[in-house]
């Protein structure tokens, strides 16, 4: 069961006053995210490596990026892909060596482009010299720099608590006849936080990215890293007796007293952006996270991405949703980075399925769907975050047995379904919707064999439909999502309205139609969004001024088209 935020409810948010402008470098760009084992494979071993990315930066260029946010690069058993790292300060030789790092990092700049590395800093791996030091006894000089308890009197885990990927958090050491803590898999041993000398190792690793010359940091799961001062049982919330871990630990205060440290120590004075995983911070919060006296410059939270569940992130447990639902929850984040603080937008990231499958379940034209998903992403106010694949509408795969899945979350939920009375058929069904690897499988660049991501084996297969999806063939066609993506991105970053613009939610209640407006001094830009399949009517004279941009290739009269996405502006007095 994956973790959960306060979901916002439907009802508009109108922010007023004056809001931050954008003036930061990274607010007035587009961030893509890069999964290096997927992305392109120049050595034919299959995974994704460094000199890959180099090879595709004109590409990005060309599309608009001017930050690339890489997933860890850094050595790894990568029982969880690279986020169990082995080694802060090293390259997976699998992605290649440091001096492609450096060379990434230099032939990015010179297009303009920054590099962003990715900082798990909750845990380590099981690997890591640290934890193998850490678990050899109960007193090496490092037997503190995880979370260790001794079992229940009758021997059992110290806490019903369970991991994020599935079963207990709690893992036994027979050296040290203890438990250590993993909020995610057992490879994955949280690091205590409370260690001064575990925050100094950290931040240490921080800066020598930062002396590499990186334009920033995506932190992971940092709602985790403060415990609470006492471990006890919760109530359960499954069939299997135990609570998610996230229930018990994540945001506990205190938290910020480490995170103010870690922006002294590393962040300060540097031209970077950094944005925290905040799975757990409610949008009231955010003032304290992303304000003018907070840590981060921005902050992922998760309301708008789990509008399909209740409550927790449990994949059999999934609910219908009403537009309103994702419209109130996006709102709400806007409205709590109105004044202070600045929003990153997503619909995807490696953790999400395909957002062309997730956010429209009942089918329909996905190229449509990618380009009024690119349409919210690239005018709302923050800083749009794009994933690979996501420029081209990649969509969802949809394998036969879970065996295929290589995801060791898609596994652990697979097993929970089980446990909670589905059948195999609707276990695997969860998966299809929900997997991560449906973001996972190569990035389709043409119709050579593998997608041409790589002349070997894939680790993960391509999507069949790379025939068909692909950014060859997308780059010659003007009505792509590739083109589409590519004029929005320049529309926004040319347009002072949708770079700094007040944010308005409009027609809230409206269950098809998501609409908004940007408004900057004279200048009032409206996006209106078709999110159903039928045909949506606009009240009179909702659309005023000039088009600036459309996914189909006329205007619309009173009513949008099925998906329609149109961006209108207009002068106010
Ligand atoms: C969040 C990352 O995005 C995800 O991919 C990873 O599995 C967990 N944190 C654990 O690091």
């Amino acid at each position: 069961m994956l973790a959960t935020s306060p979901v916002a409810t439907g009802e508009a948010h109108i922010t007023k006053g004056t809001p931050m402008k954008a003036t930061k470098w990274w607010q007035n760009t587009a961030v893509y995210q890069i999964y290096p084992k997927s992305f392109n494979d120049t050595t034919g071993s299959g995974t994704g490596d460094l000199r890959g990315i180099t090879a595709k930066l004109d590409y990005l260029k060309d599309l608009g990026a001017g930050a690339l946010w890489l997933t860890p690069v850094y050595p790894s058993p990568m029982v969880d892909n690279g986020y169990d790292i082995s080694d802060y300060t090293g390259i997976n030789p699998q992605f290649g060596t440091l001096a492609d790092m450096e060379e990434l990092i230099a032939e990015a700049k010179r297009r303009d482009i920054r590099i962003v590395m990715d900082l798990v800093y909750n845990h380590s791996s099981d690997q890591h010299p640290w934890f193998i030091e850490s678990k050899s006894s109960r007193n090496n000089a490092k037997s503190d720099w995880y979370i260790w308890r001794d079992a229940k009197p009758d021997g059992s885990a110290p806490t019903n608590w369970r991991g994020i990927f599935g079963g207990s958090a709690w893992t036994y050491c027979a050296e040290r006849e203890q438990y250590y803590l993993h909020t995610f898999a057992e490879a994955q041993p949280d690091l205590n936080w409370e260690n001064p000398e575990v925050r100094a190792a950290l931040f240490a690793a921080a800066n020598f990215w930062l002396d590499k010359g990186v334009g920033g940091f995506r932190i992971d799961a940092i709602t985790y890293i403060k415990k609470p001062a006492v471990f006890e049982d919760g109530t359960p919330d499954a069939a299997d007796g135990m609570v998610s871990v996230h229930t018990m630990t994540a945001n506990t205060p205190g938290i910020l007293d480490f995170l103010h440290e870690f922006r002294r120590e590393v962040f300060d004075g540097h031209d970077i952006f950094t944005v925290g995983e905040a799975n757990g911070v409610s949008v009231a919060e955010l003032p304290d996270w992303v304000g003018e006296n907070g840590v981060f410059s921005m902050l992922f939270e998760f309301a708008h991405v789990l509008v399909p569940y209740e409550e927790g992130e449990c994949w059999s447990k999934m609910i219908p949703w009403k537009l309103t639902k994702l419209k109130g929850a996006l709102s709400a984040s806007q409205a709590g980075v109105a004044k202070e603080g600045w929003y990153p937008i997503y619909f995807e990231n490696h953790d999400r399925a395909r957002s062309v499958n997730y956010f429209f379940p009942n089918g329909g034209d996905t190229r449509l769907a990618a380009k009024a998903l690119a349409t919210v992403l690239m005018t709302l106010r923050g800083t749009p975050f794009i994933y690979e694949g996501e420029e081209l509408g990649m969509t969802n795969v949809r394998w036969d047995t879970i065996e295929s899945y290589d995801d060791i979350s898609s596994h652990g939920q697979y097993e929970l379904a089980l446990k909670e009375g589905f059948s195999p058929a609707e276990a695997l069904s969860f998966v299809h919707f929900n997997s991560r690897d449906n973001a996972r499988t190569p990035m389709q660049w043409n119709t050579s064999e593998h997608a041409g991501f790589t002349t070997g084996t894939p680790w993960l297969p391509a999507n069949e439909n790379y025939h068909t999806i692909n950014a060859a063939a997308e780059e010659k066609d003007e009505d792509s999502v590739l083109s589409y993506y590519k004029q929005i991105i320049r529309l926004r970053k040319t347009n002072p309205v949708l770079l700094s613009g007040v944010y308005e939610e409009l027609l809230a209640d409206n269950e098809q139609i998501y609409a908004f407006s940007r408004t900057a001094g004279n200048r009032r830009i409206v996006t209106a969004v078709n999110f159903s399949a039928e045909e949506a009517a606009l009240p009179a004279g909702f659309l005023k001024g000039v088009r600036l941009i459309g996914s189909y290739a006329d205007a619309p009269s009173t009513v949008l088209r099925p998906l329609e996405a149109v961006v209108y502006e207009e002068e106010v007095k």
